[in-house]
């Protein structure tokens, strides 16, 4: 007899987790992407543009919502003009209201939602003792709420469906928690928390819709720009101090030498097919992981980030 046990118990809550069944569970990925329709939010720039890119080149209808109506005009008429069928409209994530309204959008137009894709995100560097609350309430109401609105209102419409996939942006910073970032950090431990728990709860009630969860290192995209755009007040990071200044100034430079969005969004798409639940576009910064992890067994330290 095999002396692994047949079920785990979570720590904690004393929720039983079925591995075994499971990881027996088939996990099928999309193979066919001819027709389906996705809608992907921050889909006007960056990671979110790449995505829908590469789902349209893959044969897909494209849905983008986002909250900068120019850049959406622009992706949508790009988008339109390479042949695929696109339709956007603003949406701020944050509200459920508007991921409501994408969503009928998306069933108006196309009748389905088959990926949905959480992207949209913004980030300002602040220490934590200086973090307002303001920007605590917007930076989690955008990257955190966002993907929960998303998860509850286009969830039930892919299971309608009977296949498709869902996937939700978070980042290395919700695996690592490095210093000056930690509103958005809190976020993305959330997101990488919904998505997992998510793909649990889907495997362990069999049903046929994978989830998986992005965690970006540096791509090179207007995160910094929109970030400050859009922050409640328009107050620029240096507001915060010197600090904030210079790191705000190496996030930018790091993200400028970062890997191109469209290569992100052709990951994305591989995962989808694969049925890969980590998507990773720099996977050796795992390994920071593992030293965390580490420190942790060996004698309950936090590692240098
Ligand atoms: N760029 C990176 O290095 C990096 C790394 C890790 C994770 N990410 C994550 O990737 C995602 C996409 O960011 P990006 O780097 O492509 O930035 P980006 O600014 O180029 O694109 C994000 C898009 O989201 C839109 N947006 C912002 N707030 C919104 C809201 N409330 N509602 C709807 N749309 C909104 C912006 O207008 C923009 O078009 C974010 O979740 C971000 O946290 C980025």
């Amino acid at each position: 007899m095999s002396d692994q046990p047949s079920q785990s118990t979570a720590p904690m809550t004393g929720v039983t987790n079925d591995l075994r069944e499971g990881e027996q569970t088939p996990r099928t990925g999309m193979t066919d992407f001819e027709g389906r329709v996705a809608v992907v939010t921050g889909g006007a720039s960056g990671i979110g543009l790449g995505m829908a890119r590469a789902f349209a080149g893959a044969g897909m209808k494209v849905v983008l919502g986002d909250l900068d109506t120019a850049a959406l005009d622009a992706a949508v008429a790009e988008l339109s003009a390479a042949g695929a069928s696109a339709v956007g409209r603003r949406c701020d994530v944050s509200q459920l209201s508007d991921n409501e309204a994408l969503a009928d959008l998306a069933m108006d137009t196309y009748g389905k939602v088959n990926v949905f894709c959480a992207n949209a995100g913004i980030g300002i560097p602040t220490a934590t003792h200086n973090m307002k609350l303001d920007d605590w309430k917007w930076i989690i109401d955008v990257d955190l709420w966002g993907p929960i609105y998303g998860v509850k209102v286009f969830l039930p419409l892919i299971e309608e469906q009977g296949e498709g996939h869902i996937n939700a942006t978070a980042s290395m910073a919700g695996l690592i928690a490095s210093q000056m970032m930690g509103a958005y950090n809190v976020a993305k431990f959330g997101v990488v928390a919904l998505m997992s728990t998510l793909e649990r709860d889907l495997r362990g009630r069999k049903s046929p819709i994978t989830a998986s969860v992005l965690c970006p290192g540096p791509i090179n995209t207007n995160i910094s720009r929109h970030s400050v755009e859009y922050r409640p007040g328009q107050a620029k990071p240096k507001a915060d101090g010197a600090v904030s200044a210079r790191t705000a100034s190496s996030i930018q430079s790091m993200l400028e030498q970062g890997m191109d969005p469209n290569e992100v969004g052709r990951l994305v798409l591989e995962a989808i097919g694969a049925a890969r639940f980590w998507v990773l576009t720099h996977p050796r910064w795992a390994k920071t992981l593992q030293k965390q992890v580490d420190a942790l067994v060996t004698d309950q330290s936090l590692s240098r980030a």
